[in-house]
């Protein structure tokens, strides 16, 4: 097949993310929407983030409940903990937020703490989500909201728009290899990339009431015409994400994850090959500026209600 030609582009016809994106938490718009109408936060309340990571979301929630409230921060990883206490200092919110080291399964809180109790990308990765919601049930005051932001990745992608495209046995060999993955991670506990769509069904098993579904935007286009620094770091992101490095945490997941699905080690091999071979398509087609990466990651956020 011949390159296709440099395109121009018309930027206003595509929807354009030229940033890492957060659930689309970093529209102000958009953060409204999920902050005020979703997750109803209003002065005074206090927040409870579990698995909350270095905070890039749940720090903006923080305007929203002051003044009086504020927001409590936990993971098991301490130096992300960091992360977040200087993210914190950087939006000078350090007397609003307070980190604290702790496991999903034993959030280091008391019954009844939190208005609000979120998640944000951490039930897929622990063995039991059901358990994790359990124990942010304890958490939240009667009356107070439970809300989960989970991705499920049994129907994300990428695609290469204007680049060349992927034939049915690749495409078919894609599919196989992920539901393995998929398969084999919940099997041995490793986290379940496809939760997302099934937290406001556990919530519901669980007794919370008033659930509500919605999914987020999880759809975005790299432009490579975009010069933007965060361009490049979207780009990064994707490729690290559906075409993990050999070598890497996630690859090595990825592989031990297949492998406990059923899958072979040859199975396995061809399935690298054939990544190796589409990145560099990606990056030559995308870093030539004749075509557009765009991926495709349905995510949710799961909301239910503590009973009075
Ligand atoms: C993908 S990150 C998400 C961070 C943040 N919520 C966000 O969306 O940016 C998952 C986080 O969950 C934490 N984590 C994973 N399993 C955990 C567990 N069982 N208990 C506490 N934290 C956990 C990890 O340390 C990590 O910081």
């Amino acid at each position: 097949m011949r390159p296709p030609k440099p395109l121009e582009w018309h930027k206003d016809d595509l929807l354009v993310v030229v940033d890492r994106p957060r659930f689309g938490l970093k529209d102000p718009d958009y953060r409204d929407y999920i902050v005020e109408r979703c997750l109803g936060l209003r002065p005074g309340m206090v927040v409870v983030d579990v698995g909350c990571g270095s905070a890039a979301s749940s720090l903006t929630f923080v305007p929203y409940v002051l003044p009086g409230g504020r927001l409590v921060g936990c993971d098991r990883d301490p130096e992300v903990l960091q992360i977040a206490e200087r993210h914190a200092a950087e939006q000078s919110l350090s007397d609003y937020v307070e980190f604290r080291v702790g496991e999903a399964e034993r959030i280091p809180s008391e019954d009844d703490e939190a208005d609000v109790i979120y998640c944000q990308t951490l039930l897929m990765h622990v063995p039991d989500a059901a358990k994790v919601l359990a124990e942010m049930i304890r958490v939240v005051k009667p009356g107070g909201l439970v809300a989960a932001m989970e991705p499920d990745f049994s129907a994300a992608g990428i695609a290469l728009v204007n680049g060349e495209p992927r034939p049915p046995e690749r495409a078919a060999l894609w599919a196989h290899t992920m539901t393995l993955i998929h398969k084999g991670a919940i099997e041995r506990g490793a986290g379940d990339w496809t939760i997302g769509s099934r937290v406001g069904l556990i919530m519901r098993e669980l007794g919370l009431k008033q659930i509500r579904v919605r999914q987020t935007p999880g759809s975005f286009t790299i432009v490579p015409s975009t010069k933007a620094p965060s361009n490049r770091e979207a780009l990064d992101w994707a490729m690290e994400l559906f075409y993990p490095p050999e070598g890497s945490d996630l690859f090595r997941l990825q592989r031990d994850n297949y492998l406990a699905g059923g899958g072979t080690k040859e199975g396995w091999q061809e399935f690298a090959d054939m990544r190796a071979l589409e990145t560099e398509h990606i990056m030559g087609d995308h870093e030539g500026s004749r075509s557009i990466v765009q991926t495709h990651i349905p995510g949710f956020l799961s909301m239910g209600r503590l009973p009075e």
